[in-house]
């Protein structure tokens, strides 16, 4: 058992360190800002860990072992505090729930969100994620008044339609690659979310200059022209002018639907001012950008994980099949109210939450040298709350390797659940991302078969870990 555990894994480093590379040369890429040189006054200690070797650190040791065991095997060893070096930066890593509350909740001013300066040229620097203070503060509340759940409550049968033709598309007797079709659908739904209803020809053209900039991200940021990042920025800037030409359009019809374009166009501060077109467009690509891969990612992992229990599928199927018969209004369709009994489904998409934590951590800059319980934070040190180390700690999570959706029967403990991150900066689509989901297995499970096709056994990067080669699988219509 051990021993083909081994196995797999080191098949596994095979497979992942190609992808391995790319993503961190993704994360921590040669745009962070220098690192500053400096004396500490304080009297409190760095935290236990070790440094690796000068300048390439414990990158190769992080990506090249499975993270699930280089994090842990760090955490018994030194604690849940510690302190690596990726790449030339410094980092102090958390991996308990208290840690991570105290940088993203109790004192998220001190640790302020970190991105290299490439992939904020590409996303644009405006968005939200890369804010702090007051202009974070309004974005936010714009953001998040657009993804409420009254909000997304609204779009459920245009996300229905979106699911029925998805699965449609899916059920022609060919084999797909569930990762990528899961894409598509999640940017579809991301478009009807920040636009309403949008003209199909805007939507091909969004999505294609879209998919291109998207594969620029990770790669080595250079202007040369023919290379994937130049192409990326071209795409960008394609993107900003189909942005002007929509809100153009939306501006001369008064149209007064009720989506985040709307509310961004609307936009007025204390004094006034309205927000710039590159502020809209930032934001609104970098909505996108939040929204797509990693919706994607979970409703991937969702089928794997139901079709390696078929005991459990059964189940959830039944629980779906119910609600056809007992719920289903004349026209056959979902309501939101409808979405809300579907405890075991939901609790599906908790647990694949929990097991593939599909975002394994999230960077911070310490703003200030700060200490926390006895440890030296430097100021200039990127920070790391580790949510997946959280996630697989049996102490929160029993037999955390387990995929048991029952767990969710009982909420978790404070703060140890964290897929959509913590405080000011968490997740503000997640009520929509839960939405989407519900909505698209519905569908699935009550009118649809698949059946993997070829070995699922080993993890891409993709950034975001997805079973190999997307998933791939053949789905069939029930008759
Ligand atoms: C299952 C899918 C999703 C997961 C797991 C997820 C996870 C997360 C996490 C962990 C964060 C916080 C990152 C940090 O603190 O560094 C975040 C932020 C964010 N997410 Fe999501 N997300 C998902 C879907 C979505 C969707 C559908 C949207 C948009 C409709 C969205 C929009 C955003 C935005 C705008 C932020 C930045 C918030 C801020 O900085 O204030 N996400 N997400
Ligand atoms: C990208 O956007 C432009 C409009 O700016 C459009 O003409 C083109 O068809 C889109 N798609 C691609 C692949 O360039
Ligand atoms: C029928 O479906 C539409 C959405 O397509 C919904 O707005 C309407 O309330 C539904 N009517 C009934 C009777 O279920």
């Amino acid at each position: 058992m051990f021993l083909t555990e081994l196995n797999q894994l080191s098949m596994k480093l095979s497979a992942t360190i190609f992808y391995s590379i790319i993503f961190l040369s993704s994360l921590f890429s040669y745009c962070f800002f220098k690192k500053e040189k400096r004396l500490h006054k304080t009297r409190a200690k760095l935290p236990p860990g070790s440094m690796g070797w000068p300048c390439i650190g414990e990158t190769l040791q992080m990506y090249t072992q499975d993270p699930n065991v280089f994090f842990a095997s760090k955490q018994r060893r030194y604690g849940d505090i510690f302190k690596t070096q990726i790449l030339g930066y410094p980092c102090v890593m958390l991996a308990s729930p208290e840690a991570a509350r105290f940088v993203l909740v109790a004192q998220p001013h001190l640790f302020k969100p970190t991105y290299p300066k490439c992939k904020e040229n590409l996303i644009g620097p405006s968005a939200l994620f890369f804010h702090t203070g007051n202009y974070h503060a309004r974005m936010r509340k714009l953001v998040q008044s657009s993804f409420s759940p009254e909000a997304t409550r609204r779009l459920v049968p245009d996300i229905e339609n979106i699911a029925l033709s998805s699965l449609e598309s899916w059920a022609n007797g060919q084999v797909i690659n569930t990762f990528h079709e899961m894409k598509k659908f999640a940017f579809e739904v991301g478009v009807l979310s920040i636009f309403g209803q949008l003209d199909k020809i805007y939507r091909d053209m969004l999505r294609e200059n879209y998919s291109i900039l998207e594969k620029g991200y990770n790669c080595f940021p250079t202007k040369l022209p023919g290379t994937a990042y130049h192409k990326s920025l071209m795409a960008r800037r394609r993107l900003k002018q189909i942005l002007g030409e929509i809100v153009n359009e939306r501006k001369e019809k008064k149209l007064l639907t009720n989506n985040l374009l709307s509310h961004l166009l609307s936009f007025k501060d204390e004094k006034g001012n309205t927000l710039s077109d590159n502020q809209i467009a930032d934001n609104i690509i970098g909505v996108l950008f939040a929204a797509q891969d990693t919706t994607a990612s979970v409703l991937t992992w969702i089928l794997k994980y139901l079709h390696d229990d078929p005991k459990l599928l059964d189940v959830v199927k039944g629980e779906q099949k119910a609600i056809c018969e007992s719920e289903y209004g004349e026209n056959r369709s979902l309501t939101w109210s409808m979405t809300r009994k579907m405890p075991l489904t939901y609790r599906v998409i908790l647990e694949s939450l929990r097991k593939a934590s599909i975002i394994s951590f999230t960077f911070r800059e310490a703003t200030a040298d700060i200490e926390y319980e006895g440890y030296l934070i430097p100021k200039g040190w990127k920070v790391m709350p580790l949510f997946r180390n959280i996630h697989h700690n049996p102490e929160f999570f029993v037999e955390p390797e387990n995929f048991d959706p029952f767990r969710f029967e009982n909420p978790p403990k404070p703060n140890t659940y964290l897929p959509f991150g913590n405080g000011i900066h968490a997740c503000p689509g997640n009520e929509l991302a839960k939405l989407e989901m519900l909505v698209l297995l519905h569908h699935m499970l009550t009118k649809y078969r698949w059946e993997l096709v070829g070995p699922a056994d080993l993890i891409q990067y993709s950034p975001f870990p997805v079973p190999e080669h997307g998933l791939r699988a053949r789905f069939k219509k029930e008759l």
